[in-house]
């Protein structure tokens, strides 16, 4: 078995040409992040969708700047071989190119990360091209982009015209000239997203894209049924843990409620003659 090493922006790269399929996840926290990694995922995304799996918000919208970096700094504790790639929030690239390099320099100077994402089609060409020129690799993401929910009204599946298909295209493309290393596509229809992995050379990583993207990547809480409050069409769910810690907390709860929880094993003793001696 080959031995294992850090996964590198030009390792995707070739994995793309090779024909390797590319395995990316989200985490946000020492303890997924290890899990992940002990996987074998080659990509950690510490995606901004945390704003609503772990800290409860109703979009990603209110997601800081500082609420990602801590959220990176423990992935980044519990992660050694997959690239790490953390999430630019709403409002941190989107104003002034200044503060997007300023910003993106963040994930990789104070929380370790390897790369930034960041949501935006052709608009955010020069915002890409001034990260990129600070040394810094940009991941793009298109299609469904929930940052820009305002605009698009709401979580659709986007490119389903054959003008917007275009745009897509246009935009994978424009992206890719300005230095992207990889494209997220979200929620397009499958033979879009094949046009458009075969039209650039850089990886394309799908989620709700189908099957001929360069990759696949899915929220780790949505693939672990950890967040229901709702469960897009195209996530896959392999296990149900929120059952699985709600029985067992159900259980504590009822063994203390029974007596039966502590248990003899789970008990500390001090011996006879201290115990006499405490006694007095
Ligand atoms: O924030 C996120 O988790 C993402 C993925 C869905 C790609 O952007």
């Amino acid at each position: 078995m080959d031995e294992r090493t850090k996964i590198t922006v030009p390792r995707l790269q070739q994995m793309k040409q090779e024909g390797r399929p590319i395995t990316m996840l989200t985490a946000y926290d020492y303890p997924t992040a290890l899990l992940v990694d002990r996987a074998g995922i080659d990509v950690i995304l510490v995606g901004d969708s945390l704003g609503m799996v772990v800290l409860g918000y109703e979009s990603t919208l209110p997601v800081t700047m500082d609420e990602m970096i801590h959220h990176c700094k423990a992935v980044r504790r519990g992660a050694h071989y997959a690239l790490l790639v953390g999430d630019m929030p709403f409002m941190s690239y989107q104003s002034e190119v200044y503060e997007a390099v300023k910003n993106a320099g963040r994930f990789l100077k104070e929380a370790g990360m390897d790369a930034v994402k960041l949501e935006g089609g052709r608009d955010y060409v020069p915002v890409v091209e001034a990260i990129v020129r600070a040394g810094i690799p940009v991941m793009g993401h298109i299609g469904l982009t929930p940052q820009f929910i305002a605009r698009l009204g709401g979580f659709k599946v986007q490119g389903r015209t054959a003008q917007a298909a275009r745009a897509l295209l246009e935009d994978a493309k424009a992206l890719e000239a300005a230095g992207c290393f990889a494209l997220v596509l979200e929620a397009i229809p499958d033979r879009v997203a094949a046009r458009i992995t075969e039209a650039v050379r850089i990886p394309t990583i799908g989620i709700g894209a189908g099957p001929h993207c360069d990759g696949q990547v899915l929220v780790t809480h949505d693939l672990i049924g950890l967040f229901d409050r709702f469960v897009p069409r195209f996530v896959k769910q392999y296990t149900n843990i929120a059952r699985q810690i709600s029985e067992a907390l159900a259980q504590y709860r009822r063994e203390v409620l029974d007596g039966t929880f502590p248990g003899p094993e789970h008990r500390f003793t001090i011996k006879d003659e201290e115990w006499e001696a405490f006694e007095g």
